[in-house]
Parts: structure tokens; sequence; C-alpha cells
């Protein structure tokens, strides 16, 4: 992550609104827990990547029962906040590209977050992540593609970019591509994302 974009994640005003955004839009994250239910996968430990308070993980806690989660945040506040909300979760704060993990996990998930990386980037990241995964785990990135239609893009350009990001790591064995048309209402502003585009994946053996 580049110096810039490390300062913009940190800035209180930009982790209210993610904070707002995580704890109003559950109905969205709920819709990715459906990836777990239709796949049947069942992962007794789980890491969820840029966090925020621990929001979805713990709806994965409440739906799939999962018990042994870990979630890491850049933001050190929304982690301090996350520990007060769900304290039986393991908390840590850093960058998930250099932050060392003490342990292996059966699902890596991350929403609305990895497509910001520089192409450059996605690579070092995703293999990151793919170190983290016990064998045969999954891995589910998701995201809200509020920033497609604000660039125009139609669900064809939202395929093609996804395409290239796994292009560009090739360390998948397979992964499901599962848009989902959302119309939700966010603080009665209806400029909250359209296509929500979630894969499941494996890492490559
Ligand atoms: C848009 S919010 C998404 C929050 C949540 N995953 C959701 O879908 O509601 C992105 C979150 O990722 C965190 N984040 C951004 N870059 C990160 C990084 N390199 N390592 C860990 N967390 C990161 C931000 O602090 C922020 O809380």
């Amino acid at each position: 992550m580049n110096e810039k974009e490390a300062k913009k994640n940190n800035n209180p005003s930009k982790i209210l609104s993610m904070k707002r955004s995580s704890d109003n839009n559950l109905n969205t994250l709920t819709y990715r827990i459906n990836l777990f239910q239709v796949n049947m996968v069942n992962p007794s430990s789980m890491l969820d990547i840029g966090s925020q308070e621990g929001q979805f993980a713990n709806m994965v806690y409440e739906t799939i029962g999962v018990k042994d989660i870990s979630c890491i945040d850049l933001a050190s506040t929304v982690v301090e906040s996350g520990e007060k909300r769900f304290p039986t979760f393991k908390w840590y704060s850093g960058d998930v590209i250099t932050f060392d993990f003490p342990e292996k996990y059966d699902m890596v998930t991350w929403l609305n977050g990895c497509f910001s990386f520089e192409k450059e980037e996605r690579k070092l990241v995703m293999e990151r992540i793919s170190s983290y995964l016990n064998d045969n785990g999954y891995l589910l990135i998701s995201y809200g593609d509020v920033n497609f239609e604000v660039r125009g893009m139609s669900l064809e350009d939202v395929i093609d970019e996804i395409k290239d990001f796994f292009d560009v790591i090739n360390v998948i064995k397979e992964f499901e591509y599962y848009p989902m048309l959302c119309d939700t209402d966010f603080k009665g502003h209806k400029t909250f994302g359209r296509w929500y585009t979630s894969i499941l994946c494996r890492v490559k053996e």
C-alpha cells in the first residue's frame, strides 16, 4: 500500500464512514455468507481481513458457527472497538501485507478492500494471503463495486477486471463468481452499491 493510501485509511472521518457502512449494510454482508452455505464450506477457523469492528466475522460466527475467528484491520482504533464488541475473537492491528500471523486458517475472507491494490501489488498480496491458508483452505474475496458504477463500468467490464485480477496472481485452483444485484438504500441514499461480486477460491497446491 502506498503512503497516500495508508494515510487515507487512517483518516478518522474515513474510519467512521467505513464503520457506519459495515454496521448499516449488514444485509449485503449476509449475502456473502450464503456462499459458505451453498458450497457447504464449514471452516473451523477464519481470518477476516479489513474486518472493521468484526461485523461480518460475527455474522459468520452466528450463522455458520465458526468459533475460532481472527480479525485484522489497519486502523488501530477500529481494532480497539472490535476487541470490546467481540472479545472472543483474536484481534490484530496492522497491514495484512506485512503482518506475520501466528497461525494458518481454513478460511480467509476479504470483503470490500482487496481490489484497491494496484496491479503490481496484487500478486504479492494474494501470495501472502495464500500462505496463511491451511491445505484445501478457502479464500473469499468480495467487492461492493460502487467504484465500478462511478467509473461507468458494466457487469462485463467488472468480470473482465476480476479475471485480470486472477490472471495476475495465478494461484487459484478454482473459483466461482457470484454477482449480486443489490439495491440497498444506505441512509436514504440510493448511491451505495449495485453489483456485488464475490469469488470463492481455493489456492493451487
Ligand atoms: C471498506 S472497509 C470494509 C470493511 C468490511 N470488510 C466490510 O466489508 O464491511 C475496508 C477496511 O479495510 C481496512 N484495510 C485497508 N487496507 C488494509 C490493509 N492493508 N490491511 C488491513 N486492513 C486494511 C480499512 O481500515 C477498513 O476498515
